[in-house]
């Protein structure tokens, strides 16, 4: 990804295009973003939504959920409502593409990893505007039973050798293996059209990402 985001290179490609986001401050990053790029207002909006329950009177031809947000539903009930307001805004022919990472290790493995461990794993280290900026990630737990791991992502910046700032992320992952992914898709009524493994052709199980293209069934 480019520092332009998903929206603003794909509101070249479409006729219209709504972008949702529960963050207010998200949907302020990319305003600014349509507005430097001169998307005309009757193109593309944004508005704050929850995506567990949405009704935006109109229907699309595609509709994604970049940047694994679908992980970010914890509960079943919120899964639920989330499946029935994709299919509600799907036009005739139309498809969504959903994407949740792949774990590196087996559920087992993944529990005893999240359970009782502390410290943070350092994920990025880079320089913005001469300043160095570094990403961790501490681990709080896992809900066993549906698998949701919860990291908090802490981010500081330094001048110098001196920290000037520290924000902390707290966020809940829902962890899915490929065929229980392919399940929950087609348990909620929807047909899958194509499944990939990643974005440059990996095979469904093998890359880093699981990445599924369902529709409407009839
Ligand atoms: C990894 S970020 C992706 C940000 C942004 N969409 C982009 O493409 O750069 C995940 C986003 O999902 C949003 N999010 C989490 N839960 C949500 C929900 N229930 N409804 C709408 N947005 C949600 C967060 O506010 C966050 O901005």
């Amino acid at each position: 990804m480019g520092d332009d985001g998903v929206l603003l290179p794909l509101a070249g490609h479409c006729e219209y295009i709504q972008g949702l986001d529960i963050s207010e401050a998200m949907l302020g990053i990319c305003r600014e973003k349509l507005q430097k790029g001169n998307v005309p207002k009757s193109k593309a909006h944004v508005e704050v939504v929850d995506i567990t329950g949405f009704n935006l009177g109109r229907k699309f031809d595609l509709i994604i959920a970049p940047y694994r947000v679908f992980q970010n539903l914890e509960a079943n009930d919120q899964i639920d409502r989330f499946f029935k307001c994709i299919g509600e805004h799907l036009a005739a022919n139309g498809s969504c593409i959903l994407n949740v990472f792949k774990p590196f290790r087996s559920r087992e493995a993944l529990i005893k990893e999240w359970t009782g461990c502390e410290g943070e794993n350092l994920y990025s280290d880079i320089v913005v505007e001469g300043k160095r900026v570094t990403a961790h990630e501490r681990r709080l737990g896992i809900d066993e039973k549906k698998c949701v791991i919860y990291p908090a992502l802490v981010y500081r910046i330094y001048d110098g050798d001196v920290l000037e700032d520290e924000q902390v992320l707290k966020i809940a992952m829902r962890c899915y293996w490929p065929g229980e992914f392919e399940k929950l898709i087609t348990d909620h009524g929807f047909e899958i059209i194509a499944r990939w493994g990643g974005y440059v052709g990996e095979i469904y199980g093998q890359g880093n990402e699981l990445v599924i293209q369902f529709e409407n069934t009839d």
